[in-house]
């Protein structure tokens, strides 16, 4: 008879607790410690520890056969760009994103052109009956062949996976899946162990299989963020302005922060062939505050406006309010301008923002920071056809970043050919040693 036992466990980010905590000891969130029914093992986890147990089996580095993917094009070549080349066989993907944002339009999408080329794809309708995906598929002219079901419990659908062996699983969403009758579907346990069950099967029949996740407001995929650790790789569609990128943030079979440039039409989404080009589409010219940057994201130049604006302050402390950029590397270009450039930003609030909603991890937007803002509060425009790249380091020196040459590249594809960059590994753009170097590149000397 199996024992059953309570144990503790955050609904955030899955660790277990000794007991009913206040606030998570992993990952620090207050309240989300809850109960859940655990049936432990006869025997149990201490015991098993000490029984004797059978050698493990090791491999020389050497004799450890090298890992190849077994690689298929989903069809898409930005999502392929995300994913580093396609499915791959038998790896789990989450896609994460909040509700209406394309999710299962996309992976409608993907089903059809793998079914087009002939592989058998599995479409777990969880969220919407067959009848409501079935019009969405009508819609985006979608093939005939994917099949559907409207089964949600996880120990049929993964021996539906290692029985049948389908090329692709789409489950539609996590959320709605269970592993026990009876059980509510979106709790901690069910996701998790329903996402374990499916992971499993899916590495049995060689399927690769996608699973959609909601995510809440503070944007981390509701409750079981757990399942980010079980998957292979964690992409993310959101929304930039009137685009949707979808972002690689963990990717066990390629690099981590590739990214896709979409657009929702009336047949789904669409790639957006010069990202760039749609970025800087709305750009104002002749305005102070306004800075091209040849950004990097993943391995994909991309141009794209940042825009500060300064004004009096009517509070005692400044507000520094930034969108789409890490806040605090904008603190540190902020206080750089003040300290090195003797910039006045006292009493001043400084909103820095990336145009189109995009969001920018890259440490070379910091040159594009300090010269938007500088342009801001000195009324100063930059010239049309320039931008910019380069890390800003506390000292005001400009430092190197990744890929000078193919930003520089990118940069004069999309008319932007006058580009100021770090000095160093050198290229096709006016280096300049430190921030008052570039400044006097952008504007002259003053
Ligand atoms: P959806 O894929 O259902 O979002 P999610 O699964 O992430 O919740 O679709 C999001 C929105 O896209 C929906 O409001 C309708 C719109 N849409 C289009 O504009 N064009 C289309 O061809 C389709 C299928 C949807
Ligand atoms: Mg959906």
């Amino acid at each position: 008879m199996a024992r059953v036992t309570v144990a503790y466990a955050c609904t955030e980010c899955g660790a277990r607790s000794p007991g009913p905590l206040g606030r998570c000891p992993r990952c620090g969130t207050w309240g989300t410690v809850e109960a859940e029914a655990v049936e432990a093992a006869p025997g149990g986890r201490a015991a098993s520890g000490r029984r004797s147990a059978p050698p493990i089996a090791t491999a020389r580095l050497d004799d450890v056969s090298d890992l190849a993917f077994a690689r298929t094009p989903s069809g898409d070549a930005e999502v392929d760009r995300v994913l580093g080349g396609g499915w791959v066989a038998g790896g789990a993907v989450l896609l994460a994103g909040e509700p209406g944002i394309g999710k299962s339009t996309l992976l409608l999408q993907l089903a059809d052109a793998a079914a087009r080329g002939g592989r058998r794809v599995l479409y777990v309708c969880g969220e919407e009956s067959p009848a409501q995906v079935k019009l969405r598929a009508r819609r985006l002219g979608a093939d005939g062949a994917i099949e559907l079901t409207r089964a949600t419990d996880a120990h049929a659908i993964a021996a539906h996976l290692v029985a049948e062996a389908p090329a692709l699983a789409i489950v539609d969403s996590i959320q709605t899946l269970t592993v026990e009758d009876g059980a509510a579907p979106g709790s901690l346990t069910q996701v998790r162990d329903a996402t374990a069950l499916l992971v499993q099967a899916a590495k049995t029949s060689g399927t690769a299989l996608v699973l959609i996740g909601h995510v809440t407001k503070q944007g981390q995929v509701a409750g079981p963020k757990v399942v980010e650790h079980v998957v292979d790789a964690t992409l993310a569609l959101e929304s930039a302005g009137g685009f949707r990128v979808l972002r690689a943030t963990k990717n066990r079979f390629g690099a981590a922060g590739e990214v896709g440039v979409f657009e929702m039409t009336d047949g789904g989404l669409r790639a957006v062939a010069n990202p760039s080009d749609a970025f800087l589409a709305e750009r104002p010219h002749g305005v102070p505050g306004s800075v091209v940057v040849a950004a990097l994201e993943g391995q994909r130049p991309l141009l794209v406006e940042v825009q500060a604006l300064a004004s009096a302050s009517p509070y005692s402390a400044p507000r520094r309010v930034v969108q789409g950029l890490d806040g605090r590397r904008v603190d540190l270009v902020l206080a750089v301008l003040e300290r090195r450039l003797e910039l006045p930003l006292a009493g001043l609030d400084v909103f820095v923002n990336v145009a189109g909603g995009l969001r920018l991890t890259d440490p070379g937007v910091d040159l594009a920071v300090a010269a938007a803002v500088a342009s801001a509060v000195t009324n100063r425009p930059v010239a049309a056809g320039t931008a910019v790249f380069g890390e800003v380091g506390l000292a005001g020196e400009l430092r190197s970043v990744p890929q000078g040459a193919r930003r520089a590249a990118e940069a004069a594809r999309a008319l932007h050919p006058d580009v100021v960059g770090p000095r160093g590994d050198g290229g096709a753009w006016r280096p300049a040693r430190d921030l008052a170097e570039a400044f006097a590149a952008l504007w002259g000397r003053p």
